[in-house]
């Protein structure tokens, strides 16, 4: 049997999930019944299931058996809790489901689970077809490579700007750019996440509270880069304490006094190394990482993403663009700081691409 219609299929379903997913696979899967679809599944956000149960989820709703199961990577082995893992294994649902043969794009690129599937699959007696379309499958997860290598979080910087790429107009209004429908996607991407971060000066200036309400979802931690503890203990942040925990980066000189009083209203003040009042991020976003933040959410201000762009710690940008003009020379664009001499220093993702969210365009850009 030739697998490569199949697979394509397989591969452009997997593409709908992408922006949402990462820095997950992009995963797509078909359900066989004698040689026909009776499935179809992708992984479609990050946290939610994965494409192999959502395409027996779906024949089990019209009622059918499952023999055959095309999916563009290896099922997942490692059990729930492992790494962070939310889900079941994959491998034991296309058993409990009595699939005969899985045909498979892409190995694992995680060297611990790397080919355990197949082996484990092979021992319970299901037959596996390997290296369908292996290059396109794995090229679908480059940026789960890059993952892989990283020991800080998935950063996605968002913000949103005027057609002529502006955030604000020349008096300082920002209130609101985007649409209606695109802050809610904001809220559900900050369910999705397991913080959302903000330099001071946006904490201090819009006083945000950066929690989920327009749509269902668990809060995320909030966490400011605020050097000199200069957050009010009257700001939105610090009141809203009961719903969602608040950290602050401080540097190593900021007055105890400050620190002291903002801990004893319950805020997390970590204090992070660097030259004088200047934040080492790098250093930063590794604690992040070794204290459970594996995908983290920057929205704004310029100041924070012109140092985050230098230090090359952003992984991917959704930029929600409005289709206004505001015009005016000194007003804001998303990118502040001094910029960069020349194209060659640019940071340059390697892929993008241009969805709608409501009467705005949505530019998703994924490094890899
Ligand atoms: N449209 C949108 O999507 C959007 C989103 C967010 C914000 N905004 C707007 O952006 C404006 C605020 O942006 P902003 O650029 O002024 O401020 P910001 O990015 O919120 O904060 C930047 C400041 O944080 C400090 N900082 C950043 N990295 C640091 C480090 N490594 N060590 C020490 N300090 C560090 C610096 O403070 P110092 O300058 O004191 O050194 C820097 O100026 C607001 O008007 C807000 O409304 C718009």
């Amino acid at each position: 049997v030739n697998y490569d219609a199949l697979m394509a299929e397989a591969i452009e379903l997997a593409l709908r999930g992408r922006g949402q997913v990462e820095p997950n696979p992009r995963v797509g899967a078909l359900a066989l019944h004698a040689g026909q679809v009776v499935g179809r599944g992708w992984h479609r956000a990050y946290g939610e299931a994965h494409a192999e149960a959502e395409a027996l989820a779906e024949a089990a709703r019209v009622g059918a058996t499952v023999d055959t199961v095309v999916v563009t990577l290896e099922p997942c082995s490692a059990d729930k809790g492992v790494g962070g893992k939310k889900r079941e294994p994959c491998v034991a649902a296309l058993r409990r489901a009595g699939v005969a043969r899985v045909v498979l794009g892409a190995i694992d690129a995680d060297p611990r689970h790397r080919g355990r599937a197949v082996a484990l699959l092979r021992e319970a007696g299901v037959a596996v077809v390997e290296g369908v379309l292996a290059e396109r499958c794995a090229a679908l997860n480059r940026p789960f490579a890059r993952w892989l290598t990283l020991d800080r979080p998935w950063t996605i910087a968002k913000w949103a700007m005027s057609l002529d790429g502006k955030i604000a107009t020349a008096s300082g209004e920002s209130r609101w750019i985007s649409g209606a429908t695109s802050r809610r996607a904001v809220h559900e991407l900050r369910a999705r996440v397991d913080a959302v971060l903000i330099g001071y000066r946006t904490a201090l200036r819009d006083d945000p509270q950066l929690t989920v309400r327009d749509v269902p979802g668990t809060n995320p931690r909030r966490i400011v880069v605020d050097p000199e503890a200069a957050l009010p203990l009257a700001s939105r942040l610090v009141q809203t304490l009961g719903e969602a925990p608040l950290t602050l980066l401080v540097s190593e000189s900021a007055d105890p006094a400050r620190v002291a009083a903002l801990t004893a209203r319950g805020v997390e003040c970590l204090r992070v190394a660097g030259p004088g009042r200047e934040l080492d991020l790098a250093a930063a976003w590794r604690d992040l990482r070794a204290r459970g933040v594996r995908r983290l959410l920057v929205e704004g201000g310029g100041g924070l993403f012109a140092k985050l762009f230098a230090r090359d710690l952003i992984d991917q940008a959704l930029v929600y663009v409005a289709p206004k003009v505001l015009g005016g020379a000194s007003a804001p664009t998303p990118v502040a700081g001094p910029g960069i001499a020349a194209l060659a220093q640019a940071t340059t993702f390697a892929e993008s691409f241009c969805t709608t969210s409501g009467d705005d365009a949505l530019v998703v850009a994924i490094r890899a």
